[in-house]
């Protein structure tokens, strides 16, 4: 049927008919927090690179979590900032059972009911800045960095998180992990990879946040090439075998074609990771008036539409309550 029998005019006509046929909606449950704690911080700093975004103390953290639970949220991913002073070759604090994420997570464990998810990398933690043990130079050693992340996840899961998520990119991580987790008898600690994680500038900002900037190099030995296609395809079969339990991919709004694609070929939870860049881009257009808040809801929605079930996002705390 073609016009004028036909007038798409009509499922838009009011905003009753809007509501009843909208195809994708963001609700709460779709928002996951990435929360940074800072040791030896008192109360909260702000993160400069990322408007309205601080790194937090255990207590102020935790109020926040708690605060962020009441207005509907259910998940938080954590993230660490240890001392300076502490950092080594080999990001000794990131399995340090008394570690700054281990405090956090048993805290939140605690005093919240939140689906607590940890991030599972060294590079925070390292003096080099990378994401695993390096050589002389800059070369970024997989199997022997496979070790580490896995005594990081396993400290993690003794502390009681409910989900480890390796952001590292080495190969093979998940299935130590996995191996690792069930040999301590933590086989209902679930894992959600970030198996589709691009080499990409969005990630600027939350390297200033978390201090984690490589000091030499750049980490294109080991995240993805951002002109490559089939192979996220192949990342999330491997990572599947592995025993992985959620897909992700990040960035998101660059990606949106990744996410689609993960979607149509795999019938796991998948994550899209709306990264920091993609944060600050949005809040400093927002801020000079170029854009309206408006825009938010719709690049997320845009993620969702794409195929994501879940979004990391750091807008979780400026849009729950409209949700
Ligand atoms: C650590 C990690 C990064 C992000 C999440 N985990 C940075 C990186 O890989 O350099 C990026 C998150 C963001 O930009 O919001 N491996
Ligand atoms: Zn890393």
């Amino acid at each position: 049927m073609q016009f004028p029998i036909t007038r798409m005019r009509r499922l838009r006509g009011n905003s009753n008919i809007r509501d009843i046929v909208r195809e994708v909606k963001l609700n709460k449950e779709d928002l996951i927090y990435p929360i940074f704690f800072k040791e030896g911080l008192e109360g909260r700093e702000e993160i400069s690179t990322m408007p309205n975004e601080y790194r937090y103390s255990l207590d102020e953290g935790v109020k926040f979590a708690k605060e962020l639970e009441s207005k509907g949220l259910k998940s938080i991913i954590v993230f660490g900032v240890p001392d300076e002073s502490k950092k080594d070759e080999i990001g000794s604090p990131a399995f340090d059972e008394n570690g700054i994420v281990q405090k956090a997570i048993r805290k939140l464990k605690e005093e919240t009911d939140l689906v607590v998810i940890s991030d599972v990398c060294l590079c925070q933690y390292t003096s080099h800045g990378h994401c695993g043990i390096i050589n002389d130079g800059t070369e970024v050693l997989n199997d022997i960095s496979l070790e580490y992340l896995a005594k990081t996840a396993l400290s993690h899961a003794e502390a009681g998180v409910d989900i480890v998520a390796p952001s590292d990119m080495m190969d093979g991580r998940v299935g130590v992990i996995r191996e690792v987790l069930d040999d301590y008898d933590f086989q209902d600690v679930l894992i959600m990879s970030y198996s589709v994680k691009y080499a990409s500038a969005f990630y600027a900002p939350f390297r200033d946040a978390a201090c984690s900037s490589p000091s030499k190099g750049n980490r294109k030995s080991y995240q993805m090439d951002p002109g490559n296609y089939s192979e996220a395809i192949r990342e999330c079969e491997l990572d599947i075998m592995e025993g992985t339990d959620f897909l992700m991919v990040k960035p998101a709004l660059t990606y949106l074609d990744i996410i689609k694609t993960i979607k149509n070929n795999f019938n796991l939870p998948l994550v899209g990771y709306n990264v920091s860049g993609e944060y600050s881009m949005m809040m400093s257009a927002i801020a000079t008036g170029y854009l309206t808040e408006d825009a938010i809801f719709e690049s997320l929605l845009s993620i969702k539409r794409a195929g994501a079930d879940l979004i990391i996002t750091n807008f979780a705390p400026l849009i729950l309550n409209e949700l």
